[in-house]
């Protein structure tokens, strides 16, 4: 998989606060990255190419914490029967994505218990206008009608516990989670740092990594709206699990327009700029190149290289994914270490923000 990293440190958002882990820490120099994907359904390829690639970029060079956060999962109505399924099909998909298992803790939100009791403790930190301020819950609660859980509301608290019980250095997000970390990072900064400790720092501040281009894929019917799992619209996406049939017949519906030629910088050709970049994302090649490649393509050939490019870019994942969810020995291992490794790192920092904060320790 050829595609280049496409993030950058917002540098806005850059600080080097040094805080109790790093000292704990010492030996493994390594910065460590957490980030986690819901397992609300089939995931597409903008989760891919906008997050798990990106990962799979990182995993080398970082300690790198991946979670399939189940309990964001129920935030909004959702089918029991499916959850669990869910959940063990996008860990399968983590790794055949390429995150490899033997240097990177995959893990299941709901297995360490230590991401709902923090979560607990930052709510009763975070004053509520804060949360009043979520462009994401006004978003969602306007879909759900008036179904509104206060779990949809704490949605970006539970999400600052999932991230600041790793000490996560970096998070690596979409540009439609910027909120969500800037919300994280002052909960720790101003409302547990500064309120409650000593001397170090009690929680690490994490800086968010930005996923430029991935994380603006776009719906294959839209090319205005970004490519989403609750899209009612099937077409509007390209599921990672799609067999060569159906992703055939989604591109062949897919949205063009009446141009010929593609261009990526035509503000009024929105499609044409999504496939460009989608294509570009799963071969390789820079958008300029396929832009002068194409300027005389008509999308009938277009969209036929490109269900080509992409049947053939999911082809491994989807045989690696198929190997792996065949073998659930195999799966429930991967999950059962990444656990342990996790919680370790979780139940530690969780005892260190019970203490600082007060809590009645037990004597040993
Ligand atoms: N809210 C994130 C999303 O929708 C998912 C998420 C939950 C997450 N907890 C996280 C991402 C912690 C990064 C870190 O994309």
């Amino acid at each position: 998989f050829k595609q280049k990293t496409a993030y950058e440190i917002m540098p806005s958002l850059v600080g080097s606060e040094m805080c109790i882990r790093d000292r704990m820490k010492g030996m493994t120099n390594k910065k460590r990255i957490l980030s986690g994907v819901q397992p609300t359904g089939d995931l597409h390829i903008g989760n891919w190419l906008g997050a798990i690639s990106n990962w799979v970029a990182l995993q080398e060079k970082h300690e790198t914490f991946l979670c399939v956060v189940d309990l964001h999962a129920i935030t909004t109505e959702y089918d029991p029967k499916q959850l669990s399924k869910n959940t063990l099909s996008t860990a399968a998909l983590y790794v055949a994505c390429g995150i490899d298992p033997k240097i990177c803790s995959i893990f299941v939100q709901s297995q360490i218990s230590a991401h709902s009791e923090l979560c607990w403790i930052l709510n009763c930190m975070t004053p509520i206008n804060w949360m009043e301020r979520m462009i994401q819950f006004k978003e969602k609660s306007v879909q759900q009608g008036n179904n509104v859980s206060i779990g949809l509301f704490d949605y970006p608290i539970l999400m600052a516990a999932d991230i600041l019980l790793y000490d996560a250095d970096y998070v690596p997000v979409g540009e439609d989670q910027k909120q969500h970390l800037e919300l994280a990072r002052d909960i720790a900064q101003q409302r547990i740092n500064a309120k409650f400790s000593k001397g170090e720092n009690i929680l690490k501040i994490p800086q968010p990594i930005i996923m430029k281009k991935g994380s603006k894929i776009m719906s294959l019917n839209d090319g205005s709206k970004k490519m989403s799992k609750s899209d009612i619209n099937e077409g509007s996406r390209i599921n990672l699990l799609d067999t060569p049939e159906i992703i055939t017949k989604k591109i062949k519906r897919a949205k063009s327009d009446s141009y010929m030629g593609m261009e990526f910088n035509n503000p009024e050709r929105p499609e044409s700029r999504n496939l460009l970049m989608i294509y570009s994302l799963l071969s390789g090649k820079e958008v300029s190149e396929l832009e002068n490649d194409l300027s005389q393509t008509g999308w009938g050939t277009f969209k036929k290289i490109f269900t080509e490019q992409l049947i053939e870019s999911l082809k491994p994942i989807q045989e690696r994914y198929q190997v792996l969810i065949n073998d659930p020995y195999e799966l429930n291992k991967i999950l059962i270490e990444g656990k342990e490794k996790a919680e370790a790192v979780a139940n530690k920092t969780l005892s260190r923000v019970k203490s600082e904060l007060g809590f009645f320790e037990m004597e040993k």
